[in-house]
């Protein structure tokens, strides 16, 4: 069975573009997107890419640390990477996991054998500082993913793990927030000082209370 919201990730040692690493150790404190790439020396992966490099700030401010992963080897990689750099007009930073074993994509279920039995789809994971997985993402090989949507889901995952509220429908940074349904409009004025419209007994709004 695949991993699932909560579990915590499977640690593991790899070989990266960057050096070795544990993943829990190089996790540390910090939050952590995990993501599979069908293959090197692909075109959308390449965008994904460059992509996720041009927002290595936004990933940095949010303190996520970014580990890539693909099926295939070092040498490979690193070729792929010169590309990355001179098409996508970037310098790609963050570790990209040889996996040419597999051992990280069948950890973490990555290979879906009625899409591809070789190739791993578009996996993505974020994991949270206590190691367990916040989300999980899945997009088939044709389609690149949205890192703007991850940006938001991330926001939303920490806003959320803090205070006691969930984010609405389309919700992006600075917009009002929703009221967990677990807590009493009573507690919940006294809670949230900014303020609480409460459209009903169960959908009650506040402004983003960390701002
Ligand atoms: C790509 O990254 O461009 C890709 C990889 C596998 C199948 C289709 C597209």
């Amino acid at each position: 069975m695949g991993l699932r919201l909560g579990d915590i990730a499977p640690d593991f040692y790899a070989i990266t573009t960057v050096g070795a690493i544990n993943f829990h150790e190089y996790l540390g404190d910090s939050w952590g997107i995990l993501f599979s790439h069908p293959a090197d020396y692909t075109p959308v992966c390449t965008t994904e890419l460059g992509r996720t490099s041009h927002l290595m700030s936004e990933f940095e401010k949010r303190n996520v640390k970014v580990l890539a992963v693909s099926v295939d080897s070092l040498d490979k990689h690193n070729g792929w990477v010169n590309d990355i750099n001179e098409t996508q007009h970037t310098t790609v930073t963050f570790p990209i996991i040889a996996d040419a074993d597999r051992n990280v994509a069948t950890l973490y279920d990555m290979i879906h054998p009625n899409a591809s039995a070789t190739l791993t789809v578009r996996s993505l994971f974020v994991i949270g500082p206590d190691k367990k997985v916040k989300l999980i993402i899945t997009y088939p090989a044709s389609t690149g993913r949205n890192f703007v949507e991850v940006l938001r889901v991330i926001d939303s995952l920490q806003l959320t793990s803090d205070y006691s509220v969930a984010t609405p429908a389309d919700w992006k940074e600075g917009e009002d927030v929703i009221v967990v349904p677990s807590m009493t409009t009573a507690d919940a004025e006294k809670n949230f000082p900014k303020g609480l419209r409460v459209v009903k007994p169960y959908l009650r709004y506040t402004p983003q209370p960390n701002l």
